[in-house]
């Protein structure tokens, strides 16, 4: 009579698992999604550090020590003006204005964006759509906070303090 020998128990539980790893590679499970988007969150916030959004768009960002204000209160605006030929201008309060823009909005808007002075408009057209999107996700995870910045004002009209000076 032919005996067959029994088989390891390692090997028969190796060739039970080979299925249910093939399944998971096919579906990546929530997780896996999950990560993805914190990676493009990471992303847009790395972005946002190095291209320096909140030199202008933080209030004091500067003056309290660089990033030392902690990230849940920045990119709410700022009631510094910047004042020149161009009148005197306010950067916006970016956790309000992601909150009302879609994704794909943004990403027009970043391509062609051409705000007065000083604005780095040259900074987002430069941009690639997939660092657009990412610092979209970003600001989208922030949160709304904050109050509108105050409306530019034209050329020649005085404004409150504080503001910068850009020579005439
Ligand atoms: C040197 C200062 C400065 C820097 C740096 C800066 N901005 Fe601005 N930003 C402004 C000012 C001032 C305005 C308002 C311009 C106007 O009123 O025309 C503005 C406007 C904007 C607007 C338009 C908001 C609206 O309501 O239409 C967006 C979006 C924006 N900035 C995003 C960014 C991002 C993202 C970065 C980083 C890549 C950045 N800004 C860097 C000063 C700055």
């Amino acid at each position: 009579m032919k005996v067959i020998p029994a088989l390891p128990i390692a090997a028969i539980l190796a060739c039970m698992s080979v299925p249910a790893a093939a399944v998971a590679a096919d579906a990546p499970s929530k997780p896996a999604a999950k990560s993805a988007q914190a990676k493009q969150i990471e992303r847009g916030r790395y972005l946002v550090a190095i291209m320096g959004c909140n030199d202008c768009h933080t209030q004091d960002f500067h003056a309290r020590g660089d990033f030392k204000i902690p990230e849940k209160d920045r990119l709410t605006g700022s009631t510094v003006g910047w004042r020149g030929p161009w009148g005197t201008t306010y950067p916006a309060n970016l956790r309000q204005y992601f909150q009302l823009a879609t994704e794909s909005a943004w990403v027009a808007v970043a391509k062609e964006v051409q705000r007065r002075p000083p604005m780095h408009n040259f900074s987002l057209n430069a941009m690639t759509g997939s660092d657009v999107r990412a610092m979209y996700h970003y600001l989208r995870h922030l949160g709304p906070a904050g109050a509108p910045a105050p409306s530019a004002l034209p050329p020649g009209k005085e404004p409150p303090k504080p503001y910068v000076q850009f020579p005439e």
